[in-house]
């Protein structure tokens, strides 16, 4: 099959497009003939090594896919062959990723694509919306008449927590450049500002004057030492981006209100947490309130040239997306 992998980890001159070996299907797996596959910024980090994680070379690249299930391994009763089934979670800890025409998941990693719903943009905010879900109920534990502050709300995450969290009961804020206000709106946010604004801060106190209780920046800036003192008693703060950024603060702003630094990253999600997140994501899916801004799909022998984009930041609001055949 065709497939884009590398054999050791680097830049993105290192990923190959070529033939591999069909995987076969171990006990508890299922074979997918793949209809998309989505370009993450995880996916470079994972194959440059900045996030290092269990793999094995040829390592073939990327996490989340959409595919049809043709064959399945021992033990596996559900999905059927033929089944039309999503994945967020290939690629790390082990597994293979899916930039391939075939390629094997765990049945506890899959979960059936909604009729209707086309796979590219199944894919797409596949690895978004799941984040969300993961920052705002797993670890931010977001309750309804809360206030929730989304720094970068017109971003790919931005997008997703902002539908979910307005869709909970929450009151939305979010910081977007002006361009983006309308879209931030259409998704359900109740205040948009503009991140650029010299005085964030004071119309953030004006918007949320008892305090924000669940603050996500997801440009990964991280103005600590401002945003801190805008969290009500007992507010947290969801940091899941920005790798090399250095968080600053004063401890005392933190811990005399009960406030709390919360950090995670997807790739940690047990398969529990992961399916739980994709009933939430697929709901949203059925329902056509979750959608990506824009797709772009490339085939899958772009993949290099996908990885350099996105590490280039030239795909901005823009979810690539790689289709075998194409
Ligand atoms: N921890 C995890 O498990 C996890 C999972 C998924 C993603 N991530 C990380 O989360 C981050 C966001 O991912 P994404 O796909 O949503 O990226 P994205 O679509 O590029 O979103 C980032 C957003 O931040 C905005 N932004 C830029 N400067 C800003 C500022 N000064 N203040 C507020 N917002 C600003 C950007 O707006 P402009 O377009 O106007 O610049 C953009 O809308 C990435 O770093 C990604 O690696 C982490």
């Amino acid at each position: 099959m065709h497939a884009a992998y590398v054999e050791s980890l680097g830049g993105t001159d290192a990923i190959r497009y070529g033939l591999l070996p069909v995987p076969r299907c171990g006990p508890g797996e299922v074979l997918l003939r793949v209809e998309a596959v989505a370009v993450d910024n995880v996916d470079t980090f994972v194959r440059s090594g900045r996030f290092r994680t269990d793999i094995t070379f040829p390592f073939v690249i990327g996490r989340d896919v959409v595919g049809t299930v043709v064959d399945r391994g021992t033990e596996v009763t559900t999905p059927r062959i033929g089944d039309r089934v999503w994945c967020n979670s290939l690629g790390h800890a082990g597994r293979q990723g899916p930039t391939s025409e075939y390629t094997t998941a765990p049945v506890e990693r899959v979960y059936s694509l909604p009729a209707g719903v086309d796979p590219a943009v199944a894919v797409a905010v596949a690895h978004p919306a799941a984040t969300a879900h993961l920052a705002l109920y797993t670890h931010a534990g977001l309750r309804a008449v809360e206030t929730v502050f989304v720094a970068g709300g017109a971003g790919h995450v931005g997008s997703a927590l902002t539908v979910m969290a307005s869709r909970s009961g929450a009151c939305v804020l979010v910081s977007a450049r002006a361009d983006d206000h309308e879209w931030c709106r259409s998704s359900g946010a109740a205040t948009v500002l503009d991140y650029a604004a010299p005085d964030l801060a004071e119309q953030l106190r004006a918007a949320a004057p008892d305090g924000i209780d669940v603050l996500v920046d997801t440009s990964g800036r991280h103005d600590l030492a401002t945003t801190l003192e805008l969290l009500a008693t007992r507010g947290r703060i969801v940091v899941m981006s920005g790798m090399d950024r250095k968080l600053e603060c004063r401890a005392g702003d933190l811990y005399t209100h009960d406030r709390s630094l919360l950090g995670f990253a997807i790739t940690n999600a047990t398969a529990e947490e992961l399916a739980e997140a994709a009933q939430h994501v697929t709901t949203l899916l059925t329902d056509g309130v979750l959608r990506p801004r824009h797709i772009e799909e490339l085939p899958l022998s772009a993949a290099g040239e996908a990885h350099r984009r996105l590490e280039a930041g030239e795909a901005r609001g823009t979810r690539l997306v790689l289709r075998p055949g194409n």
